[in-house]
């Protein structure tokens, strides 16, 4: 197991999208093994692979009933709305408070390429939105209302530190 670095934004991986996983074979599992534990360092409760540089549709969560992960995961249902304060492991330290769609289900497959579902609401709705919205390059910022947005991507570029490249 390993714990890889998690890239943050700007960085343009997080924003490149990402193709589809077709080898279900053992370095997929080391994969989420290793997604899964950089999660847990981090702590986060969700982490999508782009997230740690490799462009591909895979993202671990444990929200407190514990791990899993879903490959080529899409969202199928939405419904609903619910307001939470959401952060990212790619925007560290800040949180903003805004409604996304209560409830998702998202199908996809399980690490042997078995075909899985999960869903569910508040929590659970706002983690599968966000990393799948991950994995086709989106970030919480895309989401936030216009004006938020504006504001957070002002304090983010005021926030940097001269020099940082
Ligand atoms: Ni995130």
């Amino acid at each position: 197991m390993a714990i890889y670095p998690i890239r943050v934004f700007p960085d343009p991986v997080l924003r490149t999208g990402t193709s589809p996983v077709t080898d279900f074979g053992p370095d997929l599992r080391r994969l989420a093994d290793d997604m899964l534990e950089t999660m847990y360092a981090a702590p986060g409760v969700g982490l999508a692979a782009p997230q740690i540089g490799i462009s591909r549709q895979v993202f671990v969560a444990d929200i407190g009933d514990g791990p899993f992960a879903m490959v080529n995961p899409e969202i199928i249902e939405i419904s609903g709305k619910w307001k939470f304060e959401e952060g990212c492991l790619s925007v560290p330290g800040r949180w903003w408070e805004f409604a996304r769609p209560a409830f998702a289900r998202a199908r996809g497959f399980d690490l042997d390429g078995n075909p899985v579902e999960y869903a569910g609401d508040e929590l659970m709705g706002r983690l599968l939105q966000h990393e799948i919205d991950h994995l086709s390059g989106l970030l919480l910022l895309d989401r936030l209302p216009r004006r938020m947005r504006k504001e957070a991507l002002r304090e983010i570029r005021e926030s940097a530190q001269p020099g940082a490249i």
